[in-house]
């Protein structure tokens, strides 16, 4: 006779499967998965570990398990990402927007307070991927007029999708284009950018989910990570009144160096660690 198999049963053959596979978050995931195939929220899993869920959802859960043993991420399977309090669409293929990213957008929000009362933030989210830093920028700031801008032309049909979630489409516009090309002659409060900053060598020997599953065109920064930083620090002046800020993420151990690139017209402000410690956002500030 078949095993009975119940929500306890599950989680545990899953997390198991999972750790031998050498997934770290194994329990978690395994946690997440079920709960979506059943269509609980987590935490009531650990009310019902003794009940035996129905045929359909135990497909559903397999079918959900033999996608994250091929280690892709959990937010692709779930096409779905929170950040900064926000849900946001996050399909198969596209970078998964990082908790550590936060502080980017608290830290330009800060800033954007200071400007004049009455005077609306203009504000140009650059590599913009899923628009999770403008877009968490727009919510905080709820006058600010964000463009986002990714070089990745599909990039538009997500941000496009969460712009309509986070009912944000009277101040939220995506324009697809290399760095600042869509916006020439424009200027803005506030230039915010988590660009792909990752030395080309480190690529191949990250973890699958992030080397396998996240395109190369959002992680690679060239021989050493800042190639895409050179052109912000050397071009963001020109895009920026006066006053603004240019504030953009790097890597571990790249915050001083970037800090001490050339960036004419700009000043550097500060360099702000995320939730671990890690210097993670550099500032810079047009006089
Ligand atoms: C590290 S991801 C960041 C995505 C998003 N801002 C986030 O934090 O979740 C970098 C993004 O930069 C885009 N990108 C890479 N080179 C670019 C360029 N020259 N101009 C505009 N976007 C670029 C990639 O397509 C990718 O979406």
């Amino acid at each position: 006779m078949d095993k009975v198999w119940t929500i306890l049963d599950l989680l545990k053959w899953a997390a198991e499967d999972f750790k031998k596979r050498g997934i770290e978050t194994a329990r978690l995931d395994a946690e997440v998965l079920l709960a979506e195939a059943l269509g609980l929220k987590r935490m009531d899993l650990y009310l019902r570990f003794e009940q035996s869920p129905a045929a359909e959802g135990l497909d559903r859960f397999r079918e959900l398990v033999r996608r994250r043993r091929g280690r892709e991420p959990v937010a692709h399977i779930l096409g779905r990402r929170e950040f900064h309090s926000l849900e946001l669409c996050c399909p198969a293929g596209r970078f998964i927007p990082r908790p550590e990213t936060e502080v980017l957008v608290d830290e330009a929000v800060a800033r954007l307070k200071t400007l004049p009362a009455g005077r609306v933030p203009t504000v140009l989210d650059l590599c913009a991927g899923a628009g999770a830093v403008g877009l968490a920028v727009a919510k905080s700031a709820p006058t600010a007029r964000v463009v986002l801008v990714d070089v990745d032309p599909t990039a538009g049909e997500v941000v496009d999708e969460n712009i309509r979630r986070l009912g944000l489409a009277d101040r939220a516009d995506f324009r697809a284009g290399d760095l600042f090309s869509p916006v020439a002659g424009a200027t803005f409060d506030a230039i915010v950018a988590n660009p792909p900053y990752i030395p080309s060598a480190e690529i191949g020997g990250l973890m699958p989910e992030v080397s396998v599953h996240e395109p190369r065109l959002a992680l690679d920064g060239g021989p050493d990570g800042l190639d895409v930083v050179r052109r912000l620090l050397g071009e963001a002046a020109q895009f920026l009144a006066p006053g603004g800020w240019l504030l953009f993420e790097v890597g571990e151990g790249q915050a001083e160096s970037a800090a001490a690139l050339p960036a004419p017209g700009l000043t550097h402000e500060a360099n702000r660690a995320d939730i671990r410690g890690c210097l993670r956002v550099v500032i810079f500030r047009r006089a």
